[in-house]
């Protein structure tokens, strides 16, 4: 779908669709509504006055119209209460809203830019919110061997009569428009079967990537990664036919500046747990456990449409977990990157073993600060449902400044602990860590084990075994995949030129 900006009047625009936004409690509509309303005869006041249209959040009402504007229908969405209006309100509504407009059949839809009345959001956000809600809202999955679908909703315009307001309208849809894409190839990548997106297909989508949007790439092979030393990395992959890759990519927006921040994602493109193999029900699913590593390739892909002021690398470690004759066993002692020894206490914690490299890697190469992304434990899923992600660090300035991006994006995240008293449990007889540490807690003692290979980087890890993926279609977010958290990894990154 295109999204574009027409300065006109709204009853004067050329669409088959009018789709404008009404807060609830509202008995008389004034403003883009109220204009319609009259033109109308009062219809919107009506429906109103009857209790049809009450501006709940997402209720859609289609008005049909028969010449009193060139358009062939009015829809009336409602934006819920004025006073708990956010960005989140025009993402929610408008993916509601044009995915209700396609199931009709419609075609072009104008549209006029809620008002945000009291709040202090600027035009541009709001125009940002708008085009991430409805390109994200439209978002389906395109199966492997299938003819594309015809696009049905093929354009939306922004109106905006008054010709000042249409530069900062822009802004808001191109950056949005750069965003949405960036998640849009993380869930395409995520929601791929595990045979379709092996780390070699990781590895050239990432090349792809790269050459699209002008990054540098880099992709190790197994070789390299014995070279450097990377053991635990190549023990995950040690099971596998499909070999290993590690892929870098880089963008450098500020050549004259040292800082670089590192966005790592676990790529383990399927986890069957290895030699602790997991139970057959539900292990389908795992075809997902390199959702982190996608997030980051679309971040990368987002930050380089962008080409914000600043300089950001993405570590994506990415491997198969099976188990074989060659496979890593329960108590076999790895060595990671920065010297320290691994017991592997179980082969399905693979992720924190991969990381670690990773993490090393970012240290030896200098990235700072360094935030991971990782579908890393099913119990972040006990703890927060799939409702937030988990957040840990051992930088807090670091992490509220990813949380104040969160509240922006409304990709909700909540901090756990990383208290000493926990760390007794990643404690192992024969090596520096254990990959495991018991029942309680497994998230922190993941989160835990991690620092050891950040080391003194600021560092945040981000848990997203609950968010990663959705049971069904809510607001933007569809069912499958939902590309968490490509949009507050980008804000992260805008908010720190
Ligand atoms: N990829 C899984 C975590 C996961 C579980 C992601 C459910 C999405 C949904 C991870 O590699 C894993 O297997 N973790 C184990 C760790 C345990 C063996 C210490 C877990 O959570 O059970
Ligand atoms: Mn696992
Ligand atoms: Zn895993």
């Amino acid at each position: 779908m295109q999204v574009k900006t027409v300065a006109k009047d709204i009853l004067k625009v050329r669409a088959d669709t009018i789709v404008a936004g009404l807060f609830q409690n509202v008995e008389e509509p004034v403003g883009a509504v109220g204009a319609l309303d009259e033109v109308l005869d009062g219809a919107i006041t009506k429906l109103i006055k009857r209790g049809e249209i009450k501006g709940t959040l997402g209720q859609v009402t289609v008005i049909h119209v028969f010449g009193q504007v060139p358009a062939s229908r009015v829809a009336v969405v409602g934006l819920g209460r004025k006073r708990t209006f956010d960005l989140d309100v025009p993402r929610r509504v408008f993916a509601i809203v044009a995915r209700a407009m396609r199931g009709i059949g419609a075609k072009k839809m104008a549209v006029v830019l809620p008002d945000a009345g009291s709040t202090n959001l600027s035009t541009e956000d709001i125009a940002q919110a708008v085009t991430e809600g409805s390109v994200l809202g439209l978002y389906e999955y395109q199966r492997p061997g299938k003819a594309s679908k015809k696009e049905v909703l093929r354009e939306l315009s922004i109106v905006e009569p008054k010709r000042k307001n249409l530069a900062s309208i822009r802004t808001g849809i191109d950056r949005g428009r750069a965003i949405a894409d960036g998640v849009m190839l993380a869930r395409d990548m995520s929601n791929s079967p595990a045979n379709h997106m092996t780390p070699t297909d990781m590895a050239s989508r990432a090349a792809k990537v790269a050459e699209e949007v002008g990054l540098d790439v880099t992709i190790l092979d197994r070789d390299e990664m014995e070279r450097q030393g990377m053991q635990a990395l190549l023990g995950v992959s040690r099971g596998s036919a499909q070999p290993p890759k590690f892929i870098i990519l880089k963008y450098v927006g500020h050549p004259s500046s040292q800082k670089t921040i590192g966005l790592v994602g676990k790529g383990v493109t399927f986890d069957s747990g290895g030699i602790s193999l997991k139970p057959a029900g539900g292990m389908a699913e795992m075809k997902t456990d390199m959702s982190g590593g996608a997030a980051v390739i679309g971040a990368m892909h987002a930050i380089g449409v962008l080409r914000p002021r600043i300089n950001v690398t993405g570590l994506v470690p990415a491997a198969e977990n099976l188990p074989s004759g060659t496979a890593q066993k329960p108590g076999d002692v790895v060595t990671a990157l920065n010297g320290k020894t691994i017991e592997v206490d179980n082969t399905d914690a693979e992720g924190r073993l991969l990381l670690a490299d990773a993490l090393c890697y970012g240290n030896k190469i200098g990235l700072s600060p360094m935030i991971d992304v990782a579908t890393l434990t099913g119990a972040i899923l006990v703890t927060l449902g799939k409702v937030a992600t988990g957040a840990f660090t051992n930088n807090q300035r670091t992490l509220d400044r990813l949380l104040k991006a969160s509240r922006v994006t409304g990709e909700k995240m909540w901090q756990l602990p990383l208290f000493d008293e926990y760390k007794s449990q990643n404690k192992s007889e024969v090596a520096d860590v254990k990959n495991t540490g018991g029942r309680s807690a497994g998230s922190i003692t993941a989160a835990l084990f991690l620092a050891e290979f950040s080391e003194k980087t600021p560092w945040v890890h981000l848990d997203i075994a609950g968010t990663a993926r959705s049971e069904s279609t809510i607001g933007y977010i569809p069912k499958g995949s939902s590309g968490v958290p490509v949009r507050t990894l980008v804000q992260f990154v805008l908010d720190s030129v």
